[in-house]
């Protein structure tokens, strides 16, 4: 795809329990609130997370991805319950190859929202939203080898193990770490 910026595609979409939408001017209270809240679990795996965020950075995030957003240079969104409208964690399509195209998932969830299948819901809403929306032909999920939810997250929705990167980075407090990278392709999507 020669100019991106001209691609047009929503900027929400929803799954059975989620409504996931790009972030807003406006939003960095309700982020700072999960964020905070969040703190310690997000830590070790997000690397906006390694330094405690003051609101008002918080507020400079939400308006850059929004940028962002429109400039198709990364695609951050937000999830929120429908059914009360709570900030329930943040999903991203990242490191964007729009030439293949190729996309990166990441995600996190505030801490109160573990272990009730939201983010096995988004990752899905997200394939579906990438394959369909975005025509992509290759995604990713890459992860700490350690970050044992995250990997099953990443198994639960159907994607394959491709391989370990070992060493390739380090973590929050400078010990090497390795990466697993699960990938699905256009042909494996059973949408
Ligand atoms: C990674 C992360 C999003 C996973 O969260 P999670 O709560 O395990 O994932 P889900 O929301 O999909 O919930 C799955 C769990 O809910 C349970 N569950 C409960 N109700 C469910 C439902 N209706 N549908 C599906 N699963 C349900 C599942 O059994 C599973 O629990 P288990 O792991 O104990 O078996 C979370 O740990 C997190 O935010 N970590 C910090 C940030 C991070 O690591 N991000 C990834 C960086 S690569």
């Amino acid at each position: 795809m020669s100019l991106p910026l001209l691609y047009d595609f929503p900027d929400h979409f929803e799954t059975e329990r989620l409504l996931i939408r790009v972030p807003r001017a406006g939003d960095a209270v309700i982020f700072h609130t999960a964020a905070t809240e969040s703190y310690a679990e997000l830590r070790p795996w997000i690397p906006w997370a390694a330094k405690p965020i003051q609101l008002q950075d918080n507020e400079a995030f939400v308006r850059r991805a929004a940028a962002k957003f429109i400039m198709r240079e990364d695609l951050v969104f937000l999830m929120f319950r429908k059914e009360d409208g709570l900030l329930v964690g943040g999903i991203g399509l990242h490191r964007i190859d729009w030439n293949v195209p190729k996309f990166e998932i990441g995600y996190w969830l505030r801490t109160s929202m573990h272990g009730k299948g939201y983010m096995v819901e988004a990752v899905n809403g997200m394939t579906r939203f990438t394959f369909d929306m975005l025509h992509a032909e290759r995604i990713e999920i890459r992860c700490d080898d350690r970050n044992e939810k995250s990997a099953a997250v990443a198994r639960r929705t159907g994607y394959t193990l491709e391989g370990c990167l070992r060493n390739d980075g380090r973590d929050v407090d400078g010990n090497l770490r390795s990466t697993l990278v699960f990938s699905m392709l256009r042909g494996e999507y059973k949408g």
